[in-house]
């Protein structure tokens, strides 16, 4: 049995409802998912919530709730999201399950015995919106220092455990820079070079007074301190793939090691220099790859908040225009690992172009063509040396497609199956197939046209299954209902098979 290819999302706080960022990430990895399913991997997808910290407890006070009252209560959200959002994921962790707390305190045994954690009094600033460590309260003294707004900030004087991160230092450098550890785009990868080379890794605290902050996993035989939200969230990757028996922590060759984790840019640090450091640490495999994906940002290309008037709801959008039309706009309006702004009007200027006028506009017309000339069959020609160009075109698309997904270039892999469209609505224009439709002389040449145009139409069906799933599944079960045998190479559709041509208008006008 091959290892199934292991991707994950990052774990979202739940701490307030789920944001457009979070709907971006979750539909680039669904993406991704299904793109290597269908093309015979199997694959085990994963994602989750990251519920323990201080921004959590304090949410949770300030709604009069209990932390656990809360976080099952947000919870709902954001399955409701992603049942929406039509991301089908394997696994969905909650890092308040008993099994995640067991992962998390066996891995945090692991590094102990490895002799890289030790205990520490010390002053820090923290960032309580990130649940990140900003420095030495003794090297800093004015914290304005880190431009973050002063109610994030808070300074921290404890006995804490800390992780030997500086000891990982060069090992994880290389790591990275041999691609070993692949970071995806190349801009960010040299940022997290840069950083580890000019700041170089320190010591990071990973752990917390029970008695100030007590909504985290506790640290093994010490009570009186939890986890660090972090040393917690990123063991979330194991806990869906391994099992724990008296010895710690068990991986299996099949499930370990994470082949995709796919993260924003403001996380990439924790993922790309925290997490292989950890694995190191704990004696094991490190993931393969890191996909760092851009933030979506508002009208005018500022990060989206509700002064400003330029926030959006995710579930909003979802009812309006469905999901299909999100997806498209988040796979491939959006480049994949840039940022890229997100406005309702451009979602309606997408869906009018893209979708109704390009798209379904090419499937109605062909479909009703395929009935008034073709009895809405398969046009029965002779297949040999029919459509050399179409075929050539498809097979490039293909191969254009493959490559730029090899490099987890969404936006681009679906502008070559969107030229397909285009490429089929200018043939008709060309063609005039209404006009040859009155000459007896074009009969066989209109019927190579229209069986050309339903096979191009198969295949961007194909291409775009990943992204829009549910109007894949329409057309496919709909028109393309008989079984074939290669559905990638050209010439799957059978010459003479009735066709469902019903006319079919899969992006209606919108009221
Ligand atoms: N809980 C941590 C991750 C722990 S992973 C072990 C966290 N959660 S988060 O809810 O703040 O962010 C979840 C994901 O959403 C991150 O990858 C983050 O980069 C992404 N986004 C948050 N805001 C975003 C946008 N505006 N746009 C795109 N993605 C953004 O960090």
């Amino acid at each position: 049995m091959n290892k199934p290819y292991y991707l994950t999302t990052s774990i979202l706080y739940p701490n307030a409802k789920p944001h457009m960022g979070h709907a971006l990430e979750l539909v680039q990895a669904d993406f991704l998912a299904r793109y290597k399913r269908l093309h015979g991997e199997s694959v085990r997808f994963q994602t989750g919530l990251d519920e323990h910290g201080l921004k959590i407890q304090r949410t949770a006070e300030a709604a009069n709730l209990s932390p656990r009252a809360f976080v099952d209560q947000q919870k709902e959200h954001f399955t409701g999201l992603i049942e929406q959002l039509e991301v089908v994921p394997d696994q969905f962790i909650r890092t308040t399950d008993t099994k995640h707390a067991e992962v998390a305190q066996a891995f945090w045994r692991r590094c102990l015995a490895t002799g890289d954690i030790y205990k520490k009094t010390y002053r820090a600033w923290y960032n309580i919106k990130e649940e990140e460590f900003l420095g030495s309260a003794d090297d800093v003294k004015d914290p304005s220092v880190f431009g973050i707004e002063e109610r994030f900030i808070e300074l921290i004087e404890e006995e804490n455990y800390f992780f030997r991160l500086s000891k990982y230092q060069d090992e994880v450098k290389r790591l990275i820079e041999e691609d070993v550890y692949k970071i995806t785009p190349k801009n960010r990868k040299n940022e997290v070079l840069n950083f580890v080379m000019n700041k170089g890794l320190q010591d990071i605290s990973i752990s917390r007074e029970a008695s100030k902050l007590p909504w985290g996993i506790p640290v093994p035989e010490d009570p009186s301190q939890v986890m660090y939200v972090w040393f917690d969230a990123l063991t979330n990757y194991l806990t869906g793939a391994c099992s724990i028996d008296g010895q710690g922590i068990i991986t299996t060759d099949l499930e370990w090691p994470t082949d995709l984790h796919i993260v924003g840019k403001d996380i990439a640090r924790f993922h790309a220099a925290m997490w292989p450091a950890m694995l190191l640490s704990a004696g094991l495999e490190i993931p393969k790859n890191l996909l760092v994906h851009g933030f979506i940002l508002g009208e005018g290309g500022r990060k989206m908040s509700k002064s400003l008037g330029n926030g959006v709801d995710p579930i909003d959008m979802l009812k309006v225009y469905g999901s299909s039309t999100l997806r498209w706009y988040f796979l491939k309006e959006i480049p994949t690992t840039e940022d890229g702004i997100f406005t309702e009007d451009r979602l309606k200027e997408i869906y009018a172009s893209d979708l109704a006028n390009d798209f379904g506009n090419l499937v109605s017309r062909v479909l009703t063509m395929t009935q008034k000339y073709a009895e809405g069959k398969v046009p029965d020609v002779n297949l040999e040396g029919l459509g050399n160009v179409e075929q050539m075109i498809v097979q490039q698309k293909w191969e254009e497609y493959h490559t730029h997904l090899t490099s987890f270039e969404i936006d681009k892999a679906l502008e070559a199956a969107h030229s397909l469209v285009v490429f089929s609505n200018k043939r008709i224009e060309e063609m005039k197939p209404w006009a040859m439709a009155k000459d007896e002389n074009e009969h066989a040449a209109l019927q190579e046209l229209l069986y050309e145009l339903l096979e191009i139409i198969r295949h961007i069906t194909l291409m775009y299954q990943p992204a829009m799933p549910s109007i894949a599944e329409i057309i496919q079960s709909k028109v393309f209902t008989a079984e074939i045998e290669n559905p990638f190479t050209w010439g799957g559709l059978q010459p003479g098979q009735t066709l469902n041509a019903e006319p079919l208008i899969l992006f209606p006008r919108l009221a």
